[in-house]
């Protein structure tokens, strides 16, 4: 059967930084330890002001398709994952490609374009997409270039300002990867839910206690959908499981009961047992809340445990390096993950080929989606090629103020649109905005 997955990766984060601890929380009246404990983040990327979802994955694409040495007509499909969009009918795709044509002879006339939406969930679904199109055949021996892109901003005073974030990703999927290889095995957990939603606005309404809940059942019911088409799972098939991270306090809490599932009727029980007892048994409580309850005390112990805290260091933490610094990227944060885990095993010298990545997608609405990966032997080139530690390190620091400014150059209903406010940074040899046209779209320029 064709090896079909990812072969090059590139990010591209917002070039301004807001620290949450030192900036933000003194501002809000927080306590810094919300941020860093709490929610576990530092810092949260934002886009200067000639950047939007457009500029951000068109750069990443390009650097992407520089490094892999690609020309326009490699390219048959360029599919954008994206829940900040500016348009209702032409697709982000298509400024996107419009983008690259400025700087490559050929075009991509005869690529298929789309954009996906199912909140964050659909970077993956997109992803799915170009591997199905592979797979079946379709795709002339192009290749497939996946664009997760988003300006993860809410409302100013909403809950959720802890957690903004800007930055694109870039996918390209190809028959034999040199990153990791897809699994055919998928296991969805899917409903209408109402916990997050953009009914015709920027902001999101959020109901952020209930979506931390949501975010946790859906994933329950993909892993058990997961397993209904493969073995059971248990916690040490995997090197690395990388997590949809809206914020790393969500993946805590995601990671536990992960834990707790897949280590049931394993010797990861029989060997706790001493020490924090066996997994309470549904069948054994006479009420669903005591059940919950004792599960919820079991889960507290478990988290404890020195067995549990090893794994979690090993397998979670380093997934969660990068999007500590960013804050959420929405679309592209699972792919965020995966990057960070395979950043942190290079740096640590891991010889990871033939290892297993379960991946766990989520999409507010609601719908998790878990996968697994191996991860390919070309894997520490195209992850040495990448300089995230540099594009985060050269991010201009904003102050509060500065901070309140751009979010209004990136509020759509306020005046200050990007010609009454200073760039921040100066851009180089990168697509920036530039301005709307007759017809009220945005147009690019590349700058040298
Ligand atoms: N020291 C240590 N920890 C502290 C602390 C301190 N001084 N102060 C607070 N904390 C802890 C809290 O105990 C809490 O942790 P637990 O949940 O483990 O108890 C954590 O810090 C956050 O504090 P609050 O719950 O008080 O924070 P909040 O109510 O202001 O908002 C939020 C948190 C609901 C996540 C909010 O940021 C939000 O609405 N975010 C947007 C929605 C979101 O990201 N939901 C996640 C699931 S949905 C999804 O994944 C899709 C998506 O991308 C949006």
């Amino acid at each position: 059967m064709t090896s079909v997955g990812i072969d090059a990766v590139e990010i591209r984060t917002g070039k301004l930084r807001l620290d949450l601890p030192e900036t933000f929380a003194p501002a809000q009246g927080d306590d810094p330890g919300k941020y860093t404990k709490g929610l576990g983040l530092t810092a949260s990327s934002f886009p200067d002001v000639y950047e939007d979802i457009v500029t951000m994955g068109a750069n990443a694409a390009h650097a992407l398709m520089e490094r892999k040495g690609l020309e326009p007509e490699d390219i048959g499909r360029i599919d954008v994952a994206t829940e900040s969009a500016f348009d209702n009918s032409k697709p982000v795709s298509t400024y996107i490609a419009g983008c690259l044509e400025q700087v490559y002879d050929g075009d991509f006339h005869h690529a298929n374009k789309g954009e996906r939406k199912f909140a964050c969930i659909s970077g993956t679904q997109s992803l799915d997409d170009a591997y199905n199109w592979i797979r079946a055949g379709r795709n002339r021996g192009r290749a497939a270039l996946v664009i997760a892109t988003d300006t993860a901003l809410y409302a100013r005073d909403d809950p959720g300002e802890a957690t903004q974030g800007a930055g694109a990703v870039a996918l390209l999927v190809t028959e034999d990867p040199d990153v990791v290889e897809l699994s055919t095995e998928q296991g969805y957990g899917s409903a209408d839910e109402t916990d997050f939603l953009k009914p015709q606005q920027q902001f999101p309404s959020v109901d952020g206690k209930r979506s931390v809940q949501v975010y946790l059942s859906r994933m329950r019911e993909a892993i058990e959908d997961f397993e209904s088409v493969t073995e059971p799972i248990h916690p040490d098939d995997f090197a690395f499981i990388p997590f949809h991270t809206p914020f790393p306090g969500m993946v805590r809490k995601a990671a536990a009961l992960g834990y707790r599932h897949a280590s049931r009727d394993t010797e990861i029980e029989e060997r706790l047992a001493d020490e924090i007892g066996r997994q309470p048994r549904y069948e054994a409580f006479d009420s669903e809340e005591a059940f919950r309850e004792a599960a919820a005390d079991y889960t507290d112990d478990l988290t404890d445990t020195d067995l549990y805290r090893e794994w979690y260091a090993e397998t979670v933490e380093p997934t969660l390096t990068i999007s500590r610094e960013v804050g959420n990227w929405y679309t592209g944060s699972v792919h965020v993950a995966r990057i960070s885990a395979l950043k942190a095993a290079a740096e640590d010298g891991v010889d990871l080929a033939g290892e297993k990545l379960l991946v766990g997608s989520y999409g507010s609405g609601a719908q998790a989606e878990i996968h697994a990966e191996t991860v390919q032997s070309g894997w520490e080139d195209e992850i040495a090629a990448l300089d995230v530690d540099e594009q985060l390190d050269a991010r201009y620091e904003l102050t509060f103020d500065e901070y309140e400014d751009v979010h209004d150059v990136h509020n759509h209903d306020e005046d200050a649109g990007a010609s009454d406010t200073d760039q921040f940074t100066a851009p180089e040899q990168e697509f920036v905005f530039d301005g709307w046209g007759r017809m009220g779209e945005r147009k690019y320029i590349y700058v040298e």
